[in-house]
């Protein structure tokens, strides 16, 4: 695909970091990073301290919001001489369309907000980024898919309740997933392993399962039942996680729960 158009990045940490890596693999028309952690940026790319410092000629296609959430008004409200003509991508977790849209009202612009719930994979490129907007045409949607799909899939969402849903699968499922190696880890110590090994095959085990779901047209339950003999080791295991009241009712509950966190914490 074509060379993606100006972005004023604003943030460059873990996310901001993940997607201005991935831009630049990808070859970006000059750009300028606002951050005041990051050494420098490649030629014909532009760094600076502060909002204040960006260059007053400078229009950029995409404003790419990749702060932290608090203080989001007072971040719009710097940016307001470079809002017109842009799309403004918020990655802000809990910020909701609405209140974007009123920071850049209050600022005196309207322009179009655009949603985005990446996840941590995303630094090395495996990143599944979820993105709502209800202010944007065919052709910009295309754009943002461009732009976010730098670092991975990109799925678009009808509302923003499902936003929530995709955050507590994608966006808090890295999590999920590291607890798991954490636990194998431990058990394989548990049971006469050495740290290192345990340590090794914990994660092997999950990144290779991962690769194997990502490639396999396969039902997730088929691959599960491929490695299960009936009465076999696998099956003892299974036996104990599958019980009700084990690993479904126990992720129930916790989804459940993070998706009434993400409704408390959203404004
Ligand atoms: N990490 C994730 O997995 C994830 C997933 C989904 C969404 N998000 C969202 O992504 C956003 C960024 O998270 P993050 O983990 O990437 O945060 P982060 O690592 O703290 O990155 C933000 C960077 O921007 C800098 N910065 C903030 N305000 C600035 C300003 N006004 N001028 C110049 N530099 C400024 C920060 O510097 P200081 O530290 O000095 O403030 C920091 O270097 C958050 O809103 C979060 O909700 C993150």
């Amino acid at each position: 695909m074509n060379m993606l158009p100006s972005v004023l990045l604003v943030g460059c940490g873990n996310m901001g970091g993940a997607l201005w890596n991935g831009w630049l693999r990808e070859g970006l028309a000059p750009s300028v990073v606002v951050d005041r952690h990051l050494e420098s940026v490649p030629t014909p790319h532009r760094l600076v301290r502060k909002a204040e410092d960006i260059p007053a000629d400078f229009h950029p296609h995409f404003i790419v919001l990749a702060v932290k959430p608090a203080g989001m008004e007072t971040t719009i409200a710097a940016l307001a001489p470079w809002l017109p003509g842009s799309l403004l991508v918020s990655m802000l977790a809990g910020r909701t369309g609405a209140s974007l849209k009123a920071a850049c009202e209050k600022a005196g612009k309207v322009i179009p907000v655009i949603r985005a719930m990446p996840n941590t994979p995303s630094a090395i490129g495996k990143g599944v980024t979820g993105a709502f907007s209800e202010d944007i045409d065919n052709s910009q949607r295309a754009e943002c898919t461009h732009l976010l799909a730098a670092v991975g899939k990109v799925a678009w969402v009808e509302n923003e309740e499902q936003l929530v849903a995709l955050t507590t699968i994608s966006g808090c499922g890295p999590a999920y997933v590291f607890l798991l190696a954490e636990l194998l880890e431990r058990e394989g110590q548990r049971h006469g392993l050495s740290h290192e090994l345990a340590r090794m095959l914990a994660r092997e085990t999950i990144a290779g399962s991962g690769a194997l779901l990502a490639t396999s047209p396969e039902e997730s339950a088929t691959l599960r039942k491929n490695v299960t003999s009936p009465n076999g080791v696998t099956a003892k295991a299974l036996e104990v996680l599958m019980a009700a009241d084990a690993w479904p009712q126990t992720l129930e509950r916790a989804i459940d729960q993070a998706a009434q966190r993400a409704r408390e914490l959203a404004v």
